[in-house]
């Protein structure tokens, strides 16, 4: 890879100004977090980096496959940058991400997306250097999705935020729920080794970042493929005895395996957040089964109420996907159920979406998209009323703040509470951008608390 990288830096190195590069990242923290390795490659072989499209010589969207309207949404945008393309041909416009990890995508933007110069997929950061080597010397269509095995582990992150950093901990999937495309353009699940892990949290946290988010599609399952095991909780613990100023947050856990000693961690731990996304996915054990999920309502109950049973009012909140093939209403309703018993603080939820090559597509649905978009709105409405009911407890509680950045709202900035729960508060000092305040809480609405830095 080096070579490539210095002889692509010699070609770039030629003009006048830096060629400067806009990235955009679709979908969950997992893809954005590689697009800051991204971007830390690009810098790498000599390209600015830049926010503004139109500034930009290369441009790398970085896909999400996960439901449909994500990657309509993409070819939308790709469509869009045609015109671009004509007024300015030297652009290099690059696909990468979960979408490209397919190889009917890569077939779709070759022959309908002219105006694209490369595609990449999940597996191939590390080849980026030689891939727009190929490019810049043969002004061809370069593609490249091979499972190359080499972890990204060591790139270098451009990061976004100076106080938010996200650490991936594992890669992959080993699940096959039998909705969900990421085993498939994921891949099997690695985790990286602990000491890395370790490193890369310590380095952040000397940097001052205040919030560290460890990502992993199933973390539970940390640790498998090490040579010297140690387990999730394990791991929290060693980046809980980190010193610095910093909160610990992580995402997500499966139902499946999340065990006592999990919440006991986060309980015991002083820097973990107090805060647990659970993805339940449905309410309906029919459902579940067949969603290959290999957990059942009572056992996911069964976790809710142990952590429940020693911080009462703990926050939860969980993933739901509606209209599962041949999901019926009583299905629907069980979920809702669920929703109603565990009140949860967030709530996201999906229309299900058929993702050609999962076990969910070969399934004949019977179930109308009228009847899936009206539970939908159901669940919304019943989690509305749960919000706004359930964030009342916070009102005269102070709350650990990070702030991120200015509110909507005049002369207030936002950020999230260790619940992870969005707090405004009136504040003119944009410098608390980044920084943790304690925040008494004097008003609950249904998307968010407000209250006074004490
Ligand atoms: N359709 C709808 N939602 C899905 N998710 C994953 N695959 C699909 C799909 N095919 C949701 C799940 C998962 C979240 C990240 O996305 O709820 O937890
Ligand atoms: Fe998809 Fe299930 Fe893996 Fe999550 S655990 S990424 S839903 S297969």
């Amino acid at each position: 890879m080096s070579n490539y990288k210095e002889m692509v830096k010699k070609i770039l190195g030629k003009s006048e100004n830096p060629p400067l590069c806009y990235l955009h990242s679709f979908g969950c923290q997992q893809n954005v977090s590689d697009g800051e390795k991204i971007l830390g490659i690009f810098s790498e072989i000599g390209c600015g980096i830049t926010s503004d499209i139109n500034s930009a010589d290369i441009i790398i969207y970085n896909t999400c496959a996960v439901r449909e309207n994500a990657e309509n949404r993409v070819y939308g945008m790709i469509g869009e940058l045609k015109h671009m393309k004509e007024q300015k041909p030297d652009l290099i416009i690059g696909i990468c991400g979960c979408m490209a990890q397919e190889e009917k995508n890569v077939s779709k933007i070759r022959s309908t997306y002219k105006q694209v110069d490369l595609v990449f997929g999940t597996h191939a950061l590390s080849e980026i250097p030689r891939l727009l080597y190929e490019v810049l010397t043969s002004h061809k269509f370069v593609s490249d999705i091979s499972e190359y095995g080499v972890s990204s582990s060591e790139i270098r992150a451009v990061r976004s935020s100076g106080f938010k950093a996200s650490v991936p901990i594992m890669y992959g999937c080993d699940n096959f729920c039998s909705y969900c495309i990421v085993p498939y353009v994921r891949g099997r699940e690695k985790s990286r080794e602990p000491n890395d892990v370790l490193d890369e949290v310590r380095e952040l946290a000397e940097n001052g970042y205040k919030e560290i988010m460890l990502l992993g599609q199933n973390v539970n399952s940390y640790g498998k493929n090490l040579e010297n095991y140690i387990n999730f909780s394990e791991l929290l613990r060693k980046i809980n005895e980190i010193d610095g100023d910093f909160r610990i947050r992580f995402m997500s856990p499966h139902p499946k395996d999340c065990t006592s000693e999990l919440i006991d961690t986060i309980l015991e731990c002083d820097k973990v957040c107090k805060h647990l996304h659970l993805p339940l996915q449905s309410g309906s054990n029919e459902i579940l089964r067949k969603m290959n999920r290999r957990y059942n309502v009572e056992k996911y109950m069964e976790i809710v109420n142990y952590v429940r049973s020693k911080v009462p009012d703990f926050s939860l909140s969980t993933d739901i996907i509606v209209g599962f093939p041949n999901e019926t209403y009583e299905d629907f309703l069980k979920t809702k159920e669920i929703v109603q018993k565990v009140k949860y603080d967030n709530i996201y939820s999906f229309i299900y979406s058929k993702r050609t090559g999962t076990r969910a597509a070969e399934i004949e649905d019977s179930t109308s998209d009228e009847d899936k978009s009206r539970w939908m709105t159901e669940l919304l409405q019943t989690q509305r009323e749960i919000s706004t009911e359930h964030y009342k407890r916070f009102v005269g509680r102070t709350l650990d703040v990070l702030f991120d950045s200015e509110s909507r709202h005049d002369g207030m900035l936002s950020g999230k509470s260790d619940e992870f729960i969005i707090v405004e508060a009136p504040c003119a000092d944009k410098k608390l951008i980044g920084q943790r305040r304690k925040v008494k809480i004097t008003k609950a609405f249904n998307w968010a608390l407000s209250g006074e830095i004490v």
